[in-house]
């Protein structure tokens, strides 16, 4: 068990594009999974990305197949590993965007409003190599929208549009456990 350092907005580490995962036999790829799914459930997150801990692979983990105290009326999500992720959004073109409040572990103690696609497909690979292929909308098709901005050196609050829904999760939210996703 091997529990990272997650790096925190700032760092430049997490505005690199990644690379794609090519050898899905390799023990790097395996260990990278453990050290992945072990820091995201010491955090409490709903997700992390390969480049959160530092390293520029096109890997994602998300979904805790449990409803989560933070966001109780959003349906489980499925404990997933996704790599080398395409998104499509659903129905093509569209521009059905909705926004909602999220965190993210590399933006402590904070949470803003952010626009996603509400409906998309998502096609990848899982730890095994075998292929992935899922249609989904709300909470899920958020989770994976932000996971997979982060291969893309994108962070939440850079798809903020109204700062005025940006601020410290204990003032948002009192109350609430101070874990992020
Ligand atoms: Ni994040």
């Amino acid at each position: 068990m091997s529990i990272k350092t997650i790096l925190r907005m700032g760092d430049p580490r997490l505005l690199q594009v990644a690379s794609p995962v090519t050898d899905f036999a390799a023990p790097s790829l395996a260990e990278l999974l453990r050290d992945m799914d072990d820091t995201m459930v010491a955090a409490g997150g709903a997700g992390l990305a390969a480049p959160q801990i530092g390293i520029g692979l096109r890997v994602v983990i998300f979904g805790t197949g449990e409803v989560l105290e933070r966001y109780p009326e959003a349906p489980p999500v499925p404990r997933t590993v996704l790599i080398n992720p395409v998104l499509d959004v659903l129905p093509a073109g569209s521009e059905d965007l909705e926004e909602d409040w999220e965190g993210c572990l590399s933006v402590p103690g904070l949470r803003g409003r952010v626009p996603r696609h509400r409906r998309l497909r998502y096609r990848g690979f899982d730890a095994a190599g075998q292929p992935i292929d899922r249609e989904v909308e709300g909470f899920h098709a958020r989770v994976v929208q932000h996971e997979c901005d982060h291969l893309d050196g994108i962070l939440y609050p850079m798809r903020i549009r109204d700062f005025a829904h940006f601020g410290f999760t204990e003032v948002l939210f009192p109350g609430l456990d101070p874990a992020e996703d």
